[in-house]
């Protein structure tokens, strides 16, 4: 069975978005790669179907719907990430998230508005996990931003993940080629940390050559 990693979360900006291409950045630059796909629910994003990348984009935005039947489809298949580029402001879509995903990942970003959402998310959704997003690393910024960890509970939060250069340019069609280099690494990063969270091997979804057909 496919495994299923989400983005969510009402509130807009945090990062859903950037960290679901990230993730599946990452799984398509490793040495053996995982073969992922993202799937966007949100109406007012350009869907980025059709460039080339290491990794699929499907078109989910048509309604809940249409996600659900797409998640059914792809479930089936083995070996193959699927990451769910939640929209904030999508009633229904945070429930069936939280029915079919395997990990469920809140983001939140470096002020304490956005933590405390983050911890009314969690509230709401059992199963997910908060994800401190583009947290500062100099020492002193990072010590006044400690505090805000602490709203959501120590157990349900991931380490923080870091500011990333560039990272805007893998949601830009034409960009993407620019940042492809770059990205690889925070993307293997990010895709290490949640596979851990999630208790899922990479190696159990790596691509693996004796399974491909054989040439003729
Ligand atoms: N780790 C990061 N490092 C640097 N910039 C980031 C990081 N994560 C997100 N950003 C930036 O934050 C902004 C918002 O990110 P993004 O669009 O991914 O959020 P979103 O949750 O998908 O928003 P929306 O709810 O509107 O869909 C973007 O400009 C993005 O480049
Ligand atoms: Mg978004």
């Amino acid at each position: 069975m496919a495994k299923i990693i989400a983005f969510a979360g009402s509130k807009g900006g945090t990062g859903k978005s950037s960290l679901s291409h990230l993730l599946a950045h990452g799984a398509g630059s490793l040495g053996r790669p995982i073969r992922s796909v993202v799937l966007t629910t949100d109406a007012d994003e350009k869907p980025l179907v059709g460039t080339r990348r290491r990794y699929a984009v499907i078109d989910a935005r048509e309604s809940p719907e249409r996600l659900a039947a797409e998640l059914e489809r792809l479930i089936r298949l083995e070996r193959l990430l699927v990451i769910v580029d939640g929209a904030a402001r999508r009633a229904g879509l945070d429930a069936l998230l939280a029915r079919v995903a395997d990990l469920l990942i809140v983001p939140f970003g470096p002020v304490p508005q956005d933590a405390q959402r983050a911890a009314e998310a969690l509230a709401m959704m059992p199963k997910a996990v908060a994800l401190p997003n583009r947290w500062p690393s100099h020492a002193g910024i990072a010590k006044r931003a400690r505090k805000w960890l602490h709203i959501v509970p120590e157990d349900r939060c991931m380490a923080p993940f870091r500011t990333v250069p560039k990272i805007d340019g893998l949601l830009d069609a034409d960009s993407y080629l620019d940042v492809t280099y770059d990205l690889a690494q925070p993307g293997r990063n990010l895709l290490f940390e949640i596979l851990a969270r999630a208790g899922v091997d990479p190696d159990d979804l790596a691509f693996r050559k004796e399974l491909e057909p054989a040439a003729a």
